[in-house]
C-alpha cells in the first residue's frame, strides 16, 4: 500500500561473528576474573573473536553480502556504502573502501563513519535521510568490529566485556508506510576520556613509549561510561519516538547497544516497560561496539521477535561520548 511518503526502510539485513568462541571461563584462565563476576556484573557469557587472519573488512564483507542476498539485490545496485567502525582495517584507506572493491560495487560512494559503539545507528540515520531526500537510492551500512585487536588482554576490567562481529543493513526507498520514521543524534565530547585509545594517532603516534605504557590499547572508566549511559540513553528513546510523532507504549521492541545487561535493565526501569520489549543477546556476543545494534536486530527478526508492521527503536551510545537512536516501522 503506497502512502506517498517517502522514507528509507530495511529490506535486508546480513551478519557475520567469528566462529571461534571465548567464554567466561576461558577468560578465567588469563585473568584474575570468574564466570560468576563476569555474568552477574555485565550478563556476558561467551564472545566471538577474530581468528589471527581475520580482519574488521572480512567480517564486514561477510555481512554486507548476506544482506545483498536478503534484500534480492547486487553490490552494483547501490548508491553508497557506510561502514561504522572504530577498529578499521588501516588509518586509510577507509574499510569501506576496501569492502566496495570486494563486493566488487564499482563507483559506488563509500566512507567510513566512526561514532564508536553507536557507529551503525548514526549510519542507519545519516543514509535514511539520503535517501528520503532523493540523493541516494540504496545504501548498503555495515556495522563491524575486531576490538580484540584494540584491547589489553591482561586488562580484566575490558578484556572481559568485548567480542568481535559485523552487521549489515541495505537500505532503500519506501513509500508503504513503513521505515524510518525519525532519527536523534547527540554527543558530549567533553567526556571523550572515559573511552578512548590514545596513541596511533597525530597526537601520540606510535611510539616504543606508547606501546610500553599500553597506550594503543583501549582505556576505559567504566562506572563513568555506565553513568552515562543510564542518564542518557532512556532521554535519547524518548526523544527518538517523540519525533516519530508516537507513544513510547506503541513501540513494539527496543533494540539497545549490548554493553551491559545492567545498563539495559536500568533502561527497562527507567522507561517503565516490560524487560520483553527489549532485545537482548549480549550474553552470546559480549559488547561487538558498531556491531551490536544490528546483530540483535537481525537475530530479533529471526526469532520472530520483529515482524512486518512492528514500530521498533534502535538505541547506541559510545566513546566519544556518542549516543544515537532511530524510530522505524519493520517493513520486511
Ligand atoms: N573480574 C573480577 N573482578 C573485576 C573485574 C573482572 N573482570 N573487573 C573489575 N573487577 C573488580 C574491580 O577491580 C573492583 O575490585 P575492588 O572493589 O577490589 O577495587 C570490583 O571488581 C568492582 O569494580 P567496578 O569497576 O566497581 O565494577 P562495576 O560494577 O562498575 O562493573 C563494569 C564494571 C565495567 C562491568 C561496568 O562498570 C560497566 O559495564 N560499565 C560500562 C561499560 C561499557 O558499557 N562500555 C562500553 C561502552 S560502549
Amino acid at each position: 500500500m503506497s502512502t506517498g511518503v517517502l522514507r528509507a526502510g530495511i529490506q535486508g539485513l546480513g551478519v557475520y561473528v567469528p566462529t571461534r568462541v571465548l567464554t567466561n571461563d576461558d577468560l578465567a584462565k588469563m585473568v584474575d576474573t570468574s564466570d560468576e563476576w563476569i555474568t552477574t556484573r555485565t550478563g556476558i557469557k561467551r564472545r566471538h573473536i577474530a581468528g589471527p587472519d581475520e580482519v574488521t573488512s572480512d567480517l564486514a564483507l561477510i555481512a554486507a553480502r548476506r544482506a545483498l542476498d536478503d534484500a534480492g539485490i547486487g553490490p552494483r545496485d547501490l548508491d553508497l556504502i557506510i561502514v561504522g567502525t572504530a577498529t578499521p582495517d588501516m588509518f586509510f584507506p577507509a574499510t569501506a573502501c576496501l569492502v566496495q572493491d570486494r563486493l566488487g560495487a564499482k563507483q559506488v560512494g563509500a566512507f567510513d563513519l566512526l561514532a564508536a559503539c553507536s557507529s551503525f545507528v548514526y549510519g542507519l540515520i545519516t543514509a535514511g535521510q539520503l535517501i528520503a531526500a532523493g540523493a541516494v537510492q540504496r545504501a548498503l551500512v555495515i556495522g563491524a568490529e575486531t576490538l580484540s585487536r584494540l584491547i589489553d588482554w591482561e586488562d580484566r576490567r575490558t578484556s572481559v566485556l568485548i567480542g568481535d562481529g559485523a552487521g549489515a543493513a541495505v537500505l532503500g526507498p519506501v513509500t508503504d508506510g513503513t521505515g524510518i520514521y525519525s532519527g536523534a543524534v547527540g554527543a558530549d565530547g567533553s567526556a571523550g576520556d572515559v573511552l578512548k585509545v590514545q596513541a596511533g594517532g597525530s597526537r601520540m603516534p606510535i611510539s616504543s613509549e606508547a606501546i610500553e605504557r599500553k597506550l594503543h590499547r583501549a582505556y576505559m572508566d567504566g562506572q563513568a561510561v555506565f553513568k552515562l549511559a543510564v542518564r542518557t540513553i532512556p532521554g535519547l528513546i524518548k526523544e527518538a519516538v517523540a519525533r516519530a510523532g508516537w507513544t513510547l507504549d506503541q513501540v513494539d521492541r527496543i533494540v539497545p547497544h549490548q554493553a551491559n545487561l545492567r545498563i539495559i535493565e536500568s533502561m527497562v526501569a527507567q522507561l517503565h516497560l516490560p524487560m520483553e520489549k527489549f532485545v537482548v543477546n549480549i550474553q552470546e556476543y559480549g559488547n561487538t561496539s558498531a556491531a551490536s545494534v544490528p546483530l540483535a536486530l537481525y537475530e530479533a527478526v529471526q526469532a520472530g521477535q520483529i515482524r512486518r508492521g512492528d514500530r521498533i527503536v534502535l538505541a547506541a551510545f559510545g566513546g566519544g561520548f556518542t549516543y544515537a537512536a532511530c524510530a522505524m516501522i519493520w517493513g520486511k
